[in-house]
């Protein structure tokens, strides 16, 4: 039988920390249990034939603006195993509700390369293929075999080839054609024997050197990356947040340019035709790095990150998102992509 609950607070569930309601709530832990799910009674009503539905891991990039008339689903699928090997990789798959570090750990613990620069990224292993998690050089994509989903309105497993996820920055199918029509049920990776260290990105290198370390293992860079991402990023079980709120925008050649001109120091990234400009750099430009109304801010170490001293609703972390999304419009004329899913 499934976990149930009504009328129920999503506080726990959410790293903004804001308080807000589900009409219903279902813990799902093992894939067994969708046909509890779709056998439940009443479930295709309460969740409007799906349009309201939400599978929640551990609501990591999420800002809820509202009560959530509809139904959440709690991913809590766990279980973590080697499904292949080969001389030089190793094919692991991970149940949908692992905590991503743990994932992170088990692979670093036993020498596997290629997630040890997604060290310490909140949430889990189903969110990853998602939005497509990325950090320090390195995303899910790069790594992400299949994923294994099952669709609610067909009823069938859905097998989902890497080339077939549509995997973009922070993007994949599962934000758009599959939006919540599908639960991930596990995630199968390819993983390297192979020493491959990926220290392009800024700090990583400098981090290491201060560890003292000149060939690491793949545990001495998710050690690293750990380090800089604690001296950096709010933990949020001390300070709601949810991560980057905003995604750092893509600009044509021209629009580059305007603006290396008028901003010399501004450190793009090229990206085939376009460029890639740090967010965080545009809104701490704006004047909104470290500024705090009320019981939300903008953090003052990442203005890319909105943060819930205690006690902010959604409502006000978005508010606060949207000035600062006029702001850059009105001094950049760039529009701030959100992030974080907003309900
Ligand atoms: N910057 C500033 N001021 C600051 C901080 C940063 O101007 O206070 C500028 C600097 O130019 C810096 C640049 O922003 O070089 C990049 O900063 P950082 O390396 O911290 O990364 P980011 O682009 O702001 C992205 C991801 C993060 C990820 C980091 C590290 C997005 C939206 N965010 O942030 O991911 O941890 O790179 O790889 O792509 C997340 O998605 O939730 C997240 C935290």
């Amino acid at each position: 039988m499934i976990r149930y609950q009504r009328n129920t607070s999503l506080l726990p569930y959410n790293t903004f920390g804001v308080d807000a309601e589900a009409s219903h709530l279902f813990f799902l832990e093992s894939p067994a249990g969708l046909t509890d799910l779709l056998d439940f009674p009443g479930f295709r009503k309460m969740s409007d034939d799906m349009s309201n539905l939400l599978v929640l891991g551990q609501g990591s990039n999420i800002l809820f603006t509202d009560d959530f008339h509809g139904v959440v689903i709690r991913n809590e699928i766990t279980g973590i195993n080697k499904a292949d090997e080969d001389e030089s990789s190793v094919i692991v798959e991970a149940g949908s509700g692992v905590t991503w570090n743990d994932l992170v750990d088990f692979a670093v613990n036993r020498g596997w390369w290629g997630i040890e620069n997604l060290a310490l990224i909140p949430g889990t292993v189903g969110a990853a293929p998602v939005q497509n998690i990325g950090a320090y050089g390195v995303e899910a994509a790069d790594v992400i075999l299949r994923v294994n989903a099952f669709h609610l309105e067909k009823k069938e497993w859905l097998v989902l080839e890497n080339n077939e996820c549509g995997f973009g920055y922070r993007d994949s199918i599962f934000k758009r054609e599959l939006r919540n029509k599908s639960i991930i049920c596990s995630v199968v990776f390819r993983l390297s024997k192979k020493v491959r260290p990926m220290l392009d990105y800024s700090g990583i290198r400098e981090e290491l050197e201060r560890m003292n370390i000149s060939e690491p293992s793949a545990r001495d860079i998710s050690s690293a990356v750990a380090s800089i991402r604690r001296s950096k990023l709010p933990d949020p079980e001390t300070l709601g947040n949810a991560g980057s709120f905003f995604k750092n925008p893509v600009v044509a050649e021209p629009e580059y340019r305007s603006l290396v001109t008028k901003y010399p120091h501004l450190k793009a990234h090229r990206q085939g035709d376009f460029f890639k400009i740090p967010a965080a750099w545009l809104i701490e430009l704006a004047g909104w790095k470290g500024y705090r109304a009320g019981s939300t801010g903008c953090y003052e170490k990442q203005p890319l990150i909105l943060v819930n001293y205690g006690g902010a609703t959604g409502r006000q972390v978005l508010a606060l998102s949207e000035k600062i999304q006029e702001s850059v419009v009105a001094l950049f004329g760039i529009y701030l992509e959100r992030e974080v899913n907003v309900f």
